[in-house]
């Protein structure tokens, strides 16, 4: 019998037990049936945590784009592959279907080949959510290339370091971006970056906003010139199951951007099957993830989870506020949309909008609804589940993360009976534990610790892009044997998991993972500050914003607070992005250290929460008289 589709909770109960009871022979069945290959695999698995390595579906041959796209063409061809609805509400929705995909990701593998990136080499993609960034990032995969796409909402700082960190050859751009009423000149951007990243010898530029913009002569080329001249046919490259397929970076509680590796054969059967069953995707269903190609989301739920499977996936270009606040909904309707995936954060926004504008429209045709970043809160689910979902669509609350590549924990929809704010039960083949902070694991039900997972899956990040020993030390230090998430975590009486949050110094902001130190380094960077500490503060759609502790060399320039102000979130905005910038921003006469110098984030963590009953000893501080003065000037 096939497991390949779960339709009833025995069934999952039944697969379950099986994927853990015989992992390798379990999964040698769902790649045997479902996928292309090249070469079959000489071994399913091999593992070792404590190096870490680990190997999935090693001496197969395969290319992801013949899976995603070629194999689709007899039975698919004339079918959507990608729904692209622009940013602005009077322009059509372009249908781009397999066959047409196929032509264009060979002539972009095309382009590319002409312009000498050969497989192996890195490509870094910053480009806004228009189909050639679905295109581009397949047109790598085709030729073997690894592509590292950067979130077009970064800056020039943010964007130098991450080319530069895993040296890669060419950029691909566009002359600017739409975002609702604005445009964002994203080559100037880029231009800013590139001043900085000596290894970059080629940019190619999609018009989009027909902007009028600087090309560099013997570096920029427009991308469109090229792809007129190329063949439609590209032989795909041949991969190893293991070859990196990608490089995505995300941001870590220390120190620069982990560019997370992911390989190809094991990421490629991990989202098809999480794809197929998290949506209980039919054909003919219209899929839509709300998220940003520029994100792990986007990445296994947009292009690649959707594709292997012959889905139809939409790409929307601009924000759920324009041209007002029914936007989604809008969409939703016009392209009948069965399966509505996003994040918490948004759910928020549009709550606060009220339901009148959900109230226009017709959403009858949505069968799913998912949400993905981080907790979902009661209030919030149910207003997703009364009002869009009319109490008939089940919630998936899906935990996963950047490094896990695929979705680890969520309910099944019509299989896995939901509760608000549980992610539920883990997906097929994988082995959460919680553990306690001696370092042992909690058995039972009705348990509260950190979250982490016991065997390998088969879309899990094998490396840090050079530095292998940070991804040990992040990973499979705190726990022996084990890869520790990052998250707490709590079980409830009949099993069901509960993602509690963050225990590291990463704060989720609007669904955006961002660690504190990068930040606190850019704050630091201003002539006037000392030193800064960064901490998160429940917010009503942000989930958590940020809160900073700044303290200034000449605390006498207090008259200048309000500038000072700007000025922080003007140079967090210059190294990071606007999304990190810090809604509160408190100037202290000194920021609470133990005596070994550390920042004491707990104490100011309450104080930003307004929970100052309990502090708990402060006495055995450097300087204990620092708190009083902190709490007085709270925020
Ligand atoms: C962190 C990973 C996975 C794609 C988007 C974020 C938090 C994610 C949930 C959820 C509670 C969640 C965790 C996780 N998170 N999904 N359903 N419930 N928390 O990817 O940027 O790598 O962030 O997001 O804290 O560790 P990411």
């Amino acid at each position: 019998m096939s497991n390949y589709h779960i339709k009833h909770l025995e069934e999952y109960y039944q697969v379950y037990r099986k994927s853990i009871r015989n992992p390798e022979l379990f999964w040698e069945e769902i790649a045997e049936e479902q996928f292309l290959w090249r070469k079959k695999w000489n071994h399913v698995l091999r593992w070792d945590f404590s190096k870490p390595e680990v190997k999935w579906f090693e001496g197969a041959q395969l290319n992801i784009t013949e899976n995603c796209i070629d194999r689709h063409l007899a039975t698919r061809g004339d079918k959507t592959a990608i729904l692209f609805e622009p940013n602005d509400p009077s322009k059509s929705a372009e249908h781009i279907t397999y066959l047409q995909l196929y032509h264009r990701v060979n002539k972009f593998a095309n382009v590319l080949k002409a312009q000498g990136i050969k497989k192996g080499d890195r490509v870094c993609i910053y480009l806004p959510m228009i189909p050639e960034l679905a295109i581009s990032v397949l047109a790598c995969a085709r030729i073997g290339a690894i592509h590292s796409v950067v979130f077009a909402g970064f800056s020039a700082t943010a964007l130098s370091t991450r080319i530069n960190d895993s040296d890669c050859k060419m950029v691909i751009t566009s002359d600017g971006s739409y975002r609702g009423a604005k445009t964002i000149d994203l080559k100037g951007i880029v231009d800013e970056a590139l001043e900085r990243c000596p290894g970059v010898k080629i940019v190619l530029v999609a018009k989009r906003i027909h902007s009028d913009i600087q090309m560099k002569e013997g570096r920029d080329q427009w991308l469109q010139q090229l792809l007129d001249e190329a063949s439609d046919q590209c032989i795909a490259e041949v991969m190893d199951a293991e070859d990196p397929l990608f490089i995505l970076y995300t941001s870590g509680s220390t120190g620069k951007p982990k560019g997370m590796v992911h390989s190809t054969a094991g990421y490629m059967v991990y989202t098809a099957y999480t794809f197929k069953n998290v949506f209980q995707y039919k054909e003919n269903d219209i899929y839509w993830c709300t998220a940003d190609i520029g994100w792990i989301t986007g990445h296994s739920y947009i292009v690649y989870g959707p594709l292997a499977n012959g889905a139809t996936t939409v790409m929307f270009e601009g924000v759920p506020s324009y041209p007002d606040f029914g936007r989604f909904w809008d969409i939703v309707e016009k392209h009948k949309v069965t399966q509505f995936y996003t994040a918490p954060t948004a759910i928020r926004a549009l709550a606060k909008q009220g339901t009148e504008l959900v109230e226009k429209y017709n959403l009858a045709s949505l069968k799913v609804l998912g949400s993905v970043g981080e907790p979902i809160n009661e209030e919030a689910w149910h207003w997703y589940n009364d009002n869009i979902g009319k109490k008939n669509s089940p919630i998936v609350d899906t935990w996963w993360q950047t490094e896990t590549g695929g979705i680890m924990i969520t309910p099944i929809p019509y299989v896995t009976p939901t509760k608000p704010t549980y992610a539920t039960l883990p997906f097929i083949g994988i082995q959460p534990a919680l553990m306690d902070e001696h370092g042992k694991e909690l058995i039972g039900n009705q348990v509260d610790g950190r979250l982490c997972i016991k065997y390998p899956w088969p879309s899990m990040a094998r490396t840090i892009w050079g530095n292998h020993q940070r991804y040990k030390d992040t990973y499979f230090s705190a726990y022996e044997n084990m890869y520790f998430t990052g998250d707490g975590a709590l079980r409830d009486e009949v099993g069901y998991y509960r993602i509690t949050g963050r225990v590291d110094d990463v704060i989720i902001v609007s669904g955006h993972n961002l660690g504190t130190a990068p930040i606190e380094d850019a704050i630091n960077e201003h002539p006037a500050v000392a030193e800064s500490a960064i901490v998160g503060f429940p917010h009503d759609v942000k989930g958590s914003a940020l809160y900073g502790y700044v303290t200034l060399k000449d605390t006498g320039e207090s008259r200048r607070h309000d500038n000072l102000r700007k000025e922080i979130n003007q140079i967090i905005t210059e190294h990071i992005g606007p999304i990190a910038k810090l809604d509160k921003i408190q100037f202290t006469s000194g920021l609470p250290k133990t005596r070994s110098g550390k920042i004491m984030r707990r104490i100011l963590r309450k104080i930003a929460h307004n929970d100052t009953s309990n502090l708990g000893d402060t006495s055995t501080l450097l300087n204990p008289e620092v708190v009083q003065d902190i709490m007085d000037n709270a925020l």
